[in-house]
């Protein structure tokens, strides 16, 4: 490597990550690397400086590493992900070629589950038509929207409960008084689930007022909730993901929507980030907000300073909180054969929740 061994490890850095860790995790990153700040791991790759020099990379959910980006990174050692969701790195790819992936899984479930608590509300309490109805048109005492529902006593369904979808389930029980029930790979002991019941995946569909959806993107899940389960969901009833827009066929819930055969769902996750204006889920009766359910100043600033500090232990040699890759031994991924093995895939995946 350029400099010698003894050289800082160069590692590129999304401003994205970057602008929300602590003094601390920034003056750590600062002490132990060279640090290069980049708008995106894509923007910087189309004129890439010292590639084969670059060790680690911090980025957030939103990039891409694939086998084509880590044939251009060959010194690479560690990717960290500011995200639970991984679903943008190739595990195998990254298996195959020795390089440490990980996450932050825990650290932001609180705040995705008061997300996806507020957007059940908001739905259930038409928030959006009556913020619009006051700015606009309230002239009487009356207003437009019509009436909203209590969720006090309505069955929530929760399909995955994984640490986000139990924690989910807790708040609108014992905080709602929500009538919880889940369908996940695995039924958990009630202690775990918070007293919610496991139901069949089409039970959950066709009981639920409202189904939240709390699973991670991978070959089994992409497109798992369509025109089947919607089909099975009340008119009255409301969807609502916080996960992945890919989890979702989008068009099938624009048909449902269209058709009156839900009433309106909420998503804080679309197949494609930003959404497009005029795009078809801009609509009444879907409220859209902007991937933004860990957002809150201090879980950005724990989940960056999870992603640094995973960084930097990999870096150094010593096992971090979270690798995500398999047979990660003495301070290393060790290296696979380069097409990794399905077993290998599989393991990657099992761990994600
Ligand atoms: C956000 O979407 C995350 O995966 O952390």
């Amino acid at each position: 490597m350029a400099g010698g061994a003894s050289a800082k490890p160069l590692v590129l850095a999304e401003k994205a990550v970057m602008s929300t860790l602590s003094r601390a995790g920034t003056e750590a990153l600062a002490r132990q690397c060279c640090l290069v700040e980049i708008d995106s791991l894509a923007s910087w790759l189309a004129t890439p400086a010292r590639a084969s020099e670059v060790r680690g990379i911090l980025i957030t959910g939103r990039s891409t590493v694939d086998g084509g980006v880590l044939g251009r990174l060959p010194s690479l050692e560690v990717v960290s992900v500011r995200a639970v969701g991984y679903d943008r790195v190739s595990i195998p790819a990254c298996a195959a070629r020795g390089v440490t992936v990980c996450n932050t899984p825990g650290v932001l479930d609180g705040a995705v589950a008061d997300f996806t608590m507020l957007l059940i509300l908001a739905l259930a309490r038409h928030l959006a038509g009556n913020l619009q109805d006051a700015r606009e048109r309230w002239q009487s005492p009356s207003f437009s929207v019509g009436l909203g529902t209590d969720v006090r006593g309505k069955v929530l369904g929760v399909l995955g409960m994984g640490r986000i979808g139990s924690l989910l389930a807790r708040t609108a029980a014992s905080g709602f008084a929500m009538d919880v029930v889940y369908h996940n790979r695995n039924q958990l002991p009630l202690a775990k689930s918070g007293g919610a019941r496991y139901v069949a995946r089409d039970e959950l569909f066709s009981m639920s007022d409202f189904v939240s959806i709390h699973l991670p993107l991978t070959p089994q899940t992409r497109g798992s909730v369509g025109a089947a389960e919607l089909a099975l969901m009340r008119q009255t009833a409301f969807l609502v993901n916080t996960s992945r827009g890919e989890v979702l066929v989008e068009q099938a819930v624009i048909e449902a929507l269209k058709q009156r055969k839900i009433a309106g769902a909420a998503l804080d996750v679309t197949s494609v980030e930003p959404y497009p204006a005029g795009g078809p889920l801009r609509r009444d009766d879907v409220l859209l907000t902007p991937h933004a359910a860990s957002a809150t100043r201090e879980t950005r600033q724990a989940m960056s300073d999870l992603a640094a500090n995973s960084l930097l232990k990999v870096l150094r040699g010593d096992r971090p909180t979270t690798a995500l890759t398999p047979d990660f031994t003495n301070g290393k991924t060790t290296r696979r054969h380069p097409s990794g093995s399905a077993a290998a895939v599989d393991d990657a995946e099992r761990r994600k929740d």
